[in-house]
């Protein structure tokens, strides 16, 4: 009967992961809209760390079905990898519980080395990207040039569309790049193998989200990134090639407005970023390094270091009027406890003059990059609190500056915080409602 959707409201590795695996207990359908084995989901659960890249973090429950939509961009390598991890600690990944969409474009090996030498060609502009070949596939089935999902219902020739794209990247590699080109047979008869192994997996995924909808279930619709790595609303060109947002959603999996009941935007309580662009709350000091190696802000995907900085509420009212929040979910309350005092970004200011009100309520997107440059976060200092606050399940018994951070953010972004993460354990967290 309705559509939830799960979105991060910052540069992503908000938590995401952790909040649809809450959210799934009530769904029959969760279902990922956007990007690739770009993003990386971790899960706790049953005494198992997983680090999920393409299968929905549902996955763990029977009850629901996953799908991988069709604004997906699917790397089949990573993602039958994945499936034989889950399926060796016992988790069903059969075509009956993991469906596919017939509309996801399929990454090829040469995507993912033009994506490496994109980069390493840009030098210090690089975007610093997470080289999974995001950026060129998306621009190819833009192109309307790419192999979809689909087209693995018949293997052969399908490997043989894989074989021509690999020559046309093959060409760009060589000629553009001066690199060494891939072998268009190997990844012909890799794919093959792939096509036989996923074709069982594939369905209409805008038929399956409809029938669903309209039998009156819920659809648990799953993010990937953050509001601020959208392709059309974030810090441009230090995004990803997908739509992250709520809109994202459906035209990601194919479903009408009417539908959605709830978004809900995944904060953490300070704010990380991996790769290259702007940052205006980035701490370059001690406290930096501190809330990195207490969050363990390292990537889930490629293992580097996360820049770390405080809260920045301009972000999230920007998120929140983009994507149309309706509640928060906050994670990582408990990597704050110990410092002294706390900041948050009220606003932005150049030249020390807030310019435009309506420019330093929101975050100015649209006026790129380089505008960005000039200007800096104004700060509101809050109290902090020394209490370990991993055991505490209710919001009335956390420490009282942890009380009022938590106020500070719902009064100035205006949206209810609904679920607080106070440890990695799946139990370590306070529900304000009764489903997550
Ligand atoms: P791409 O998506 O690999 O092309 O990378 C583009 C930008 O998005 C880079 O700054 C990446 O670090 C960032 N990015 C992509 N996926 C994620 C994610 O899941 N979490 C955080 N950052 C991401």
């Amino acid at each position: 009967m309705s559509a939830i959707i799960v979105v991060g409201a910052q540069w992503g590795d908000e938590g995401k992961g952790r909040v649809v695996d809450g959210l799934a207990r009530e769904a029959q359908l969760v279902a990922r809209f956007n990007g690739g084995d770009n993003a990386g989901h971790t899960v706790v659960a049953e005494g198992h760390t997983l680090k999920l890249h393409l299968v929905p973090s549902g996955i763990l429950y029977q009850t629901a079905t996953c799908l991988i939509g069709a604004g997906v961009v699917v790397n089949p390598e990573q993602l039958t990898a994945e499936m034989d991890e889950l399926a060796a600690i016992g988790v069903d990944v059969g075509p009956a519980h993991l469906k596919l969409s017939a509309a996801a474009h399929i990454i090829l090996p040469t995507h993912r080395a033009l994506d490496g030498a994109r980069e390493e060609a840009r030098g210090q502009t690089a975007l610093g990207t997470t080289k999974r070949g995001i950026g060129p596939v998306y621009a190819d089935k833009a192109a309307r040039v790419n192999p979809r999902a689909g087209d693995m219902i018949n293997p052969e020739q399908f490997a043989e569309q894989v074989a021509d794209r690999v020559r046309a990247h093959n060409r760009r590699l060589k000629e553009q790049y001066g690199l060494e080109t891939l072998s268009p047979q190997q990844a012909a008869a890799r794919y093959c193998e792939y096509a036989r192994r996923l074709a069982p997996h594939l369905v209409d995924g805008s038929a399956l989200v409809g029938e669903t909808l309209a039998a009156g279930r819920t659809v648990l619709c799953e993010g990937a990134q953050g509001m601020l790595l959208d392709l059309d609303h974030g810090t441009y060109p230090y995004v990803t090639s997908s739509s992250v947002t709520s809109g994202g959603a459906l035209t990601g999996l194919g479903f009408g407005p009417q539908h959605v009941s709830r978004v809900v935007g995944v904060v953490k309580a300070y704010t990380t970023r991996v790769g290259t662009g702007p940052f205006l709350t980035e701490l370059l000091d001690e406290t930096g390094e501190q809330i990195r190696e207490a969050g363990n802000e390292y990537g889930t995907t490629t293992g580097r270091p996360r820049r770390c900085g405080w809260l920045d509420l301009v972000i999230l009212r920007y998120a929140a009027r983009i994507n149309g929040l309706d509640e928060l979910a906050l994670t990582k309350l408990d990597v704050l406890s110990g410092l002294e005092r706390l900041k948050v970004a009220v606003a932005y200011e150049r030249d020390g003059e807030r310019v435009q009100p309506s420019v330093a309520k929101y975050f100015p997107a649209e006026f790129g990059v380089e505008a960005l440059a000039e200007w800096k976060p104004v700060y509101e200092e809050l109290p902090g609190w020394a209490e370990d606050i991993t055991g505490v399940r209710a919001r009335a018994d956390l420490p009282a500056a942890a009380q009022e951070y938590v106020a500070r953010i719902e009064e100035l972004v205006d949206a209810p915080v609904t679920f607080i993460g106070v440890g990695p354990e799946r139990e370590q967290a306070i529900r304000m409602t009764n489903d997550q």
